[in-house]
């Protein structure tokens, strides 16, 4: 009986299928009520430094007008931008808590200081063990801030748990607690339906965003080439085209550089297109996302400490597939294309070599000077299999490409490189918009010389340690001929050691919200 229960889980165990996508999410909807008759288990409210009286405390009755006053005036609570404060509303309205959460100095105001309010509130209204609150952060003199408040609440939600078969909350360590149900106030409401849309909008941006994080989060055992291929199938339909070149067809079309770098692992590497071509495209924009399901470095294998957390490395891939799924459920009228050269980067008998040389798709010569390096020789096959056969409007690849970025712009902020500047403008405000931020780097000539090889057309590897971030840039400029492109390095901000307000520790989605709002844009 036994023998034949383990029998029956072996057979699960290799059959099983992955549900990368959310869970129920919560729910965010207005709610069209005084604030004293909501029947709500918290109450979130928005404070600034240099107010005097808060107008929607007064609205809750002298004794809250009275607790506020002492909490300002003893700098309990000094209402500084994420600072928040919890009130035991004891029977005298409906609410169980008031949140008192702090954003800082009217003037000062900002997009990402509200989301990151959000962030704070939610966190402290799930610990207070509320599973529905209403929230009035949507109040603040912003543009859009239903849809900034939905979007910031469900990125906040997120957990990533499949993995703990007893479910507990990876912050406090304690049973978890949810919250089903985010009511936003909206009297003085001017526009319901346009609010409404924001947050469906809201919604399906932060969905997409999410399972890109579940994508990143999955550990490299279960997550390989053909996983991600099989993820990607699941976006066909009619107007959504998916297509796999397994290692055989790859070694027909002379993706070398891919079937190089993916030769050390018995996991066989894949080129995946999705492509999401809707009735009257007029543009096209395809996102080329690096897929190193692990890189253990291959045969200039990473010390431990390096290793760890490097299944990572296909978090340009996991975004690419999640901005094309996120374009599909918005109804985006641009064509939009995930391309992804997914390969695991392992040592092993048949592993590349430093020394080797690699004839590419394109027909150019990569003298391998470090395995290490090998996020650019994949992406040498993908962008130039993208420019010949895919002959899209713009390019741009998302890769965790050098540590040197790291160094250079740390967690906050993605690496822009590229000599086309309508991108890099575009880019940049989608970024500031969005809150998903990039800077840029220079693509200068300058650098050139760095990747030069002895014996081939160019050197995965620069002669020193200097300009890590850009020299690989230089390096992908090989393999784009002519098409408008933008190289982003994402090594700082795909994966958190650390949470960042809304942003979770493990993979953040990075990337996600920056391109749908440049194609919302385009
Ligand atoms: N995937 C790594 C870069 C990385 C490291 C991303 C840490 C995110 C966090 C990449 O493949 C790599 O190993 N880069 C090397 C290149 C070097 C050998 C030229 C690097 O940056 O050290
Ligand atoms: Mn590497
Ligand atoms: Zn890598």
């Amino acid at each position: 009986m036994i023998f034949l229960n383990l029998l029956k889980q072996q057979t699960l165990n290799k059959t099983q299928s992955h549900n990368f996508s959310m869970k129920t999410m919560m729910n965010v909807q207005f709610l069209p009520k005084n604030i004293h008759e909501a029947k709500v288990d918290s109450i979130v409210i928005p404070c600034f430094e240099d107010e005097k009286t808060n107008q929607y405390i007064s609205l809750l009755g002298s004794d809250f007008v009275d607790e506020y006053q002492r909490l300002r005036k003893s700098k309990e609570f000094s209402a500084k931008k994420n600072k928040i404060h919890k009130i035991s509303c004891m029977g005298k309205i409906n609410a169980n808590y008031l949140f008192l959460v702090g954003l800082g100095k009217t003037k000062e105001l900002h997009n990402e200081t509200l989301r990151r309010a959000v962030a704070t509130a939610h966190k402290a209204v799930k610990r207070s063990k509320s599973s529905d609150y209403l929230s009035l952060l949507n109040q603040v003199d912003l543009p859009d801030t239903a849809f900034t408040v939905a979007e910031a609440a469900y990125l906040s939600d997120y957990s990533f748990d499949s993995y703990k078969t007893k479910k507990k909350d990876a912050e406090t360590g304690k049973s978890k607690s949810e919250i089903k149900t985010l009511f936003l106030w909206n009297t003085d409401e001017k526009n319901p339906s346009k609010s409404i849309k924001q947050l469906a909008r809201a919604k399906i941006i932060a969905a997409s965003t999410n399972y890109c994080r579940n994508l990143v989060n999955t550990p490299p055992n279960e997550l390989y080439p053909e996983v991600l291929a099989k993820e990607a199938r699941k976006l066909k339909s009619p107007n959504t085209k998916v297509t796999v070149f397994d290692e055989k067809a790859l070694k027909r079309m002379g993706c070398n550089a891919i079937l190089a770098v993916g030769n050390g692992s018995a996991r066989k590497p894949r080129l995946i297109i999705v492509d999401y071509n809707p009735k009257g495209a007029k543009k096209s924009l395809a996102v080329v996302g690096k897929g190193i399901t692990f890189d253990s470095g291959g045969l200039n294998i990473k010390p431990g400490a390096y290793m760890e957390s490097m299944k990572c490395d296909m978090s340009g891939a996991a975004c690419a597939i999640s901005v094309v799924k996120a374009a599909k459920d918005l109804g985006i009228k641009h064509r939009v294309i995930a391309v992804v050269p997914a390969a695991e980067n392992m040592p092993g008998a048949l592993s590349y070599r430093p020394d080797d040389v690699i004839k590419t798709y394109s027909g150019k010569t990569i003298e391998i000077g470090n395995t290490d390096a090998e996020g650019r020789v994949v992406l040498s096959d993908a962008l130039a299999f993208t420019e010949k056969n895919i002959k899209p409007d713009q390019i741009i690849d998302l890769a965790t490409l050098t540590v040197a970025c790291v160094v250079a712009l740390g967690y906050f902020t993605t690496g822009m490189m590229t000599s086309d500047e309508t991108m890099a403008t575009n880019l940049h405000n989608a970024g500031e918009l969005s809150g998903d931020r990039v800077w840029r780097l220079p693509l200068w000539e300058d650098y050139k010389d760095h990747m030069k090889s002895d014996i081939a057309d160019v050197k995965n590897i620069s002669k020193g340690r200097d300009s890590g971030t850009i020299t690989a840039a230089i390096f992908l400029q090989h393999f784009v001929k002519s098409t408008p492109w933008v190289h982003l390095d994402i090594a700082g901000t795909a994966f958190l050691k650390e949470s960042q307000f809304y942003k979770p520790k493990g993979g953040t989605g990075a990337g996600v919200r920056l391109i749908v709002e440049y194609l919302s844009s385009m």
